[in-house]
């Protein structure tokens, strides 16, 4: 699916860059793949991919803090 008609950004590729820890923001999504917002139609649903991919990054980290061997969180 494309995100952004204007810049031909794919929803795969936004959330794999959306999924990079060092990706804060959707802004920091366009910059990172070397574009600009242009109509801003498509903030919205990048806003949406990057809190998404910000929740699993989350889950990932809780995770990986009470995986020691007596579910204690370290
Ligand atoms: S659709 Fe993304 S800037 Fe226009």
């Amino acid at each position: 699916m494309i995100v952004c008609v204007c810049n031909c950004l794919r929803e795969k590729d936004c959330i794999a860059t959306a999924e990079d820890r060092s990706t804060r923001s959707a802004g920091g999504v366009y910059k990172r793949l070397g574009v600009r917002i242009q109509c801003g139609r498509c903030v919205p649903t990048m806003r949406r991919i990057v809190e998404e991919a910000r929740a699993r990054r989350d889950d990932d980290l809780v995770d990986e803090t009470t995986n020691d061997d007596e579910g204690v969180i370290t």
